[in-house]
């Protein structure tokens, strides 16, 4: 019998990049896969635990899941990634349809498990260790590092590929659920991750993303010698057929002269750096243990500038943290201004059950003043991109065309033509018409016009 898979990825990057393997492997052991729930033989949601609004989303697409398995009991349902790990047992009281949870530590195990279940051995569950059961080497074992091999055929895009490069993360800031449900820090070995980087190339790879939590702390001192990730990008520039390099996301106090020097020396390394500043006043970040002032953040701003002058920062905003006044606020909306970020993400302070911030503060600032306050913050953002995107008309850019446009989803190509997008090397999106064989390319296109989040070119 064919077994037919439906994947639906919520969250971030790593959940999407944790999708491609957990296909990847599954495709392997002769499933197939289908672009709907209705005709799958399993169904795996693999989830988000960063805000409430994740976990609502999963729920309710879990409940709208529950006349499919009363049609088909043979219908196999499976939980996966963050939400799994940190709800653990209790999913299968809140939905008792559920046949399959897996924590981001066990995917490597999910082809044995969905066996188990289609053989009739009732619902499964696969999750680490808390970090309070037990001392961190149990804890970190209890992690496992899901790196299975990626066939050409299993990945939907060629040209691009993200690669983890960390697992799990120590920082534990006071409103972040992340350590919790993806374990300790662990660094890959350069090696391997060297010769994952020269596979993908072989096979196409144009622009190579690596990813961790705190991507700038990796350390790889596992051998004689040890690597940081300045090292490491030095190793993967030299790999033939490689073009772009980029990597997220970074943490501040970990951004050293070095990385800098490597991104200035290396121009396949994207000039292009997410580093989370989360709130621009003191007395938060305390409160969020981020362990860095506004003036040491300032400050990093100016060594990246002075370094590298052309490079596009970006950063993350939490508003409506506990206790955040109007004055506190108001330094938040202050570094925005100063730093000129090329984007910011901003996000509604979300409280998370096991977390510092949830037990020992009070989420207190009421949601419509985090409504306004976010979109406060966001107009400001938003004056600055579209400011710093006007000097950009007439420019010529090279860009990595990606596929289709949003738009151009919904609309039939005419001529052979459709409307493209692709980023440039900060990471800006461009939207552009052109034929379906650009896909993949990296190409020059003119900007023609410019919104606050988009630039409109020709080739
Ligand atoms: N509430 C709101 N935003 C959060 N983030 C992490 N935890 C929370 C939370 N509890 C944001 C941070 C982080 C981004 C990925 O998500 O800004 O950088
Ligand atoms: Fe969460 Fe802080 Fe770790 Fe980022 S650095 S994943 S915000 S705990």
């Amino acid at each position: 019998m064919p077994k037919r898979l439906y994947i639906q990825t919520i969250g971030c990057q790593m959940n999407v990049l944790d999708s491609e393997l957990v296909t990847a492997q599954l495709l392997e052991e002769g499933y197939e896969l289908v672009s709907g729930p209705r005709t799958a033989d399993a169904i795996l949601l693999n989830t988000c635990s960063v805000r409430q609004h994740a976990e609502d989303k999963i729920y309710s697409a879990l409940g709208r899941l529950k006349p499919l398995k009363e049609e088909r009991p043979g219908l196999i349902i499976g939980i996966l990634g963050c939400m799994a790990q940190k709800d653990g047992p209790s999913i299968f009281k809140r939905a008792p349809h559920v046949d399959l949870v897996v924590g981001p530590g066990h995917l490597g195990q999910l082809p044995a498990l969905l066996q188990e279940v289609a053989a009739g051995q009732g619902p499964r569950i696969a999750i680490s260790l808390d970090r309070t059961e037990g001392d961190r080497r149990s804890v970190k074992h209890s992690f496992a590092q899901f790196v299975p091999m990626r066939s050409a055929k299993s990945r939907r895009v060629r040209h691009q590929a993200m690669v983890r490069i960390m697992f799990g993360c120590d920082k534990f800031c006071t409103y972040c659920i992340v350590p919790k449900v993806r374990g300790p820090e662990q660094s890959r070995p350069a090696a391997e991750i060297v010769e994952e980087v020269r596979r993908l190339a072989a096979d196409g790879c144009l622009e190579v993303t690596l990813l961790g939590q705190t991507v700038n702390s990796y350390r790889d001192a596992t051998g004689s010698e040890t690597f940081r990730l300045s090292d490491l990008l030095y190793k993967l520039h030299d790999i033939e057929g490689l073009r772009r390099l980029k990597f997220v996301t970074n943490y501040p106090n970990h951004m050293t002269d070095d990385l800098l020097q490597a991104m200035r020396d290396l121009p396949k390394v994207s000039p292009y750096l997410h580093v989370p500043a989360q709130s621009g006043s003191n007395a938060v970040l305390e409160r969020m243990e981020r362990n860095y002032t506004v003036e040491s953040y300032r400050e990093m701003l100016e060594r990246i500038r002075a370094m590298l002058p052309h490079a596009a920062v970006t950063s993350d905003f939490i508003v409506g943290f506990c206790g955040e006044t109007e004055e506190e606020f108001q330094q938040t909306v202050d570094l925005v201004r100063d730093a000129r970020f090329k984007n910011s993400f901003i996000f509604k302070y979300s409280a998370r059950p096991g977390t510092k911030a949830a037990e020992l503060f009070a989420d207190d600032v009421p949601e419509s003043t985090k409504r306004r306050r976010n979109n406060d913050l966001l107009a400001v953002q938003n004056a600055i991109c579209l400011e710093d995107s006007l000097p950009l008309l007439g420019r010529t850019l090279e860009i990595l065309v990606e596929g289709p446009s949003k738009a151009s989803r919904k609309r039939p190509a005419k001529d052979n033509t459709v409307q493209l997008m692709g980023r440039t090397v900060h990471d800006q999106i461009v939207v552009f018409d052109g034929s379906p064989d650009l896909i993949g390319h990296i190409l020059p296109v003119t900007i023609e016009n410019v919104d606050a989040f988009t630039l409109f070119g020709r080739l």
